[in-house]
């Protein structure tokens, strides 16, 4: 007999860097089956205009609903910041669940602390941002970091690059010594974590949002009735606008590499 909480999560990002969400939402809800969307046939997102982003995003939670997922994660910043809005509206019975940079704990932790936020120029330029900042910066100097090619680069799968390191270097080298935590405000940047730590000194403190969304979805599934209610352990399957076996072993890849 199917029950309400039968159905799969659906989880879509621009591209690889949504796994780094994934592995935050298996972690937290270990029996619910998840199908995971990466549009890396279009990433970057956050080079976009911000039409562009909400048609992409429209589109894939669409074809997500249709293929039966119960309950959908943006597992963007750039596109939660662009599209959660007008998704929600559009689909008031399904939980949506975003992600937005961690700046909330990270003002908590260091309440008069010097705080990078690093993410998409869409994600820092769009009103949003500001209204976190706003809300949730206390007492903190907050400096937003746009990084322009990161996630393209983060795309190709390697990560140890003399050319990755100049391009960190570049972005945030500036502050090496004089701050005290860094806002992964990118769901592609966790995999570059160790890069960024490596440049900015040991004692940083690093934060981002997959916990935080993955704690979020637990609370909309249990209020929604659509919790899994089996024993076994989820299932997680990966698809790609880049339709590849290259594209999928390298999906997989970096699922491992977020354990
Ligand atoms: N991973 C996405 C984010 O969290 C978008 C990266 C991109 O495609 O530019 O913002």
């Amino acid at each position: 007999m199917n029950q309400r909480g039968d159905g799969f999560v659906g989880v879509f990002d621009s591209g690889v860097g949504g796994i780094s969400v994934l592995r935050a939402l298996v972690d937290e809800l270990p029996h619910e089956d998840f199908r995971f969307f990466g549009d890396s046939a279009n990433a970057p997102y956050g080079e976009k205009t911000e039409a562009q982003v909400l048609e992409l995003s429209r589109d894939i939670t669409e074809r997500l609903l249709a293929a039966g997922a119960k309950a959908i994660v943006i597992a963007c910043n750039t596109a939660t910041s662009v599209a959660a809005k007008t998704l929600r509206a559009a689909h008031p019975d399904v939980p949506i669940v975003g992600i937005e940079p961690a700046l909330k704990p990270a003002a908590r932790a260091l309440p008069h602390g010097t705080v990078l936020v690093m993410a998409t120029e869409v994600t820092l330029r769009l009103e949003k941002y500001r209204e976190l900042v706003r809300a949730w910066g206390g007492e903190c100097e907050v400096i937003p970091v746009p990084c322009p090619g990161l996630a393209a680069r983060i795309e190709r799968g390697d990560l140890d690059g003399a050319d990755l390191a100049a391009m960190l270097e570049g972005y945030v080298g500036a502050y090496a010594g004089k701050v005290d935590g860094v806002v992964l405000g990118c769901t592609h940047y966790p995999f570059v974590r160790r890069r960024i730590a490596e440049i900015l000194g040991a004692d940083v403190r690093f934060f981002d949002g997959g916990a935080g969304t993955a704690r979020q979805l637990r609370v909309r599934l249990t209020d929604a009735g659509l919790l899994a209610g089996r024993d076994r352990p989820g299932r997680v399957e990966f698809a790609s606008s880049l339709d590849t076996p290259e594209e999928l072993a390298l999906y997989e890849r970096f699922f491992s590499l977020s354990c």
